[in-house]
């Protein structure tokens, strides 16, 4: 019995990953994805970026953070993206984000806090130093995938700004570019900008994590450059990218999609396979690729070890 491996659900058969090095071979994709000739170059952008930051990246393995897992191919996670702010159509979001400055790039952390603080994205990732994390992750609208991110655990940059007592959430807001964001304009009536938000005890748990990077390079724009949060127990949504501002507060924040439609985003948004969303169920997630599979949801995502969060 010792030597039987059992597959978990999510677990993805060896044939359905990409090794690390090819994923250079784009030629395969971009006809899969229904593209023409040209547009390749636009999904090698990131590629610029790494060239400027070569020390960060490839950023060490965390062992405590490596499921026996086969990843999502880079040029899916790379090409079917969430960013509102750029397009509502996944397969054009890394097409529009050419205008957008990710370097350098300010943060400001405030609100309940004993010491508030500006900084840049780059210099903090040199100050915590940076690891590598793969996680699954679910999107609320049925489709997941696998991804290896770099980046630093959120507690190590929320603890410098010594939180006060009376804090009891943490929101978080993406940058609200108009000139490199063509999205926003063609969404006028959405409550701008991106906003999102998790309770203390939540953000300070060692599963959330500030990502910069993905796949031993720095995090393309499509993903969320310079940094984004990754919450791998809540819907995708919950993992805002390009944030700008992060404040402590003492009443549940509004967020974006909350504000839009509260009972069919809520707040607390864990991901639950027994809870529909009003408009399908989230029993079954399909996990994204060249070869798409459907597998089973996992309460939490499969990370059990929140539930203590939520007694
Ligand atoms: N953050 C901002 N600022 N704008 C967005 O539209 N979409 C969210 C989340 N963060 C979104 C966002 C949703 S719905 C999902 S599923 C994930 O980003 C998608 O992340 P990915 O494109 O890296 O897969």
């Amino acid at each position: 019995m010792a030597n039987v491996i059992i597959r978990p659900d999510w677990q993805l058969p060896e044939r359905e990953i990409t090794a690390i090095g090819e994923y250079h071979n784009r030629r395969s994709f971009i006809k899969e994805m229904g593209l023409g000739v040209g547009l390749g170059s636009t999904i090698l952008g990131p590629r610029l970026e790494a060239a400027a930051a070569p020390k960060l990246f490839p950023a060490k393995r965390n062992k405590d953070f490596n499921p026996r897992i086969n990843h999502t191919d880079k040029r899916w996670v790379g090409g079917y993206n969430n960013f509102y702010e750029f397009s509502t159509n996944k397969e054009y979001v890394r097409f529009l984000v050419d205008k957008f400055k990710t370097d350098p790039w300010r943060v400001e952390v405030t609100g309940l806090c004993k010491k508030p603080f500006k900084f840049d994205a780059r210099e903090m990732m040199k100050k915590i130093g940076i690891e590598e994390r793969v996680y699954r992750f679910r999107c609320v609208e049925a489709w997941s995938m696998v991804v290896p991110w770099a980046g630093y655990q959120l507690s190590k940059l929320l603890e410098q700004a010594e939180p006060k007592n009376e804090a009891k959430y943490v929101k978080f807001y993406t940058a609200l570019k108009p000139k490199e964001m063509p999205g926003l304009a063609r969404l006028p009536q959405y409550p701008w900008p991106y906003t999102e938000g998790l309770r203390v005890d939540e953000a300070m748990h060692k599963l959330s994590f500030m990502a910069t990077g993905a796949y031993g390079e720095p995090l393309p724009k499509q993903n969320g450059a310079p940094l984004r949060l990754i919450v791998p127990w809540k819907y995708g949504y919950k993992s805002i990218k390009s944030i700008v501002k992060i404040e402590f507060t003492r009443k549940q924040p509004n967020t974006l999609w909350n504000s839009l439609a509260p009972r069919e985003y809520p707040f607390e948004s864990n991901v639950d396979p027994a809870i529909s969303h009003p408009r399908w169920s989230q029993a079954s997630e399909r996990m994204i690729g060249p070869n798409p599979v459907r597998v089973k949801t996992i309460k939490y995502n499969g990370y059990g070890q929140v539930a203590g969060l939520y007694k």
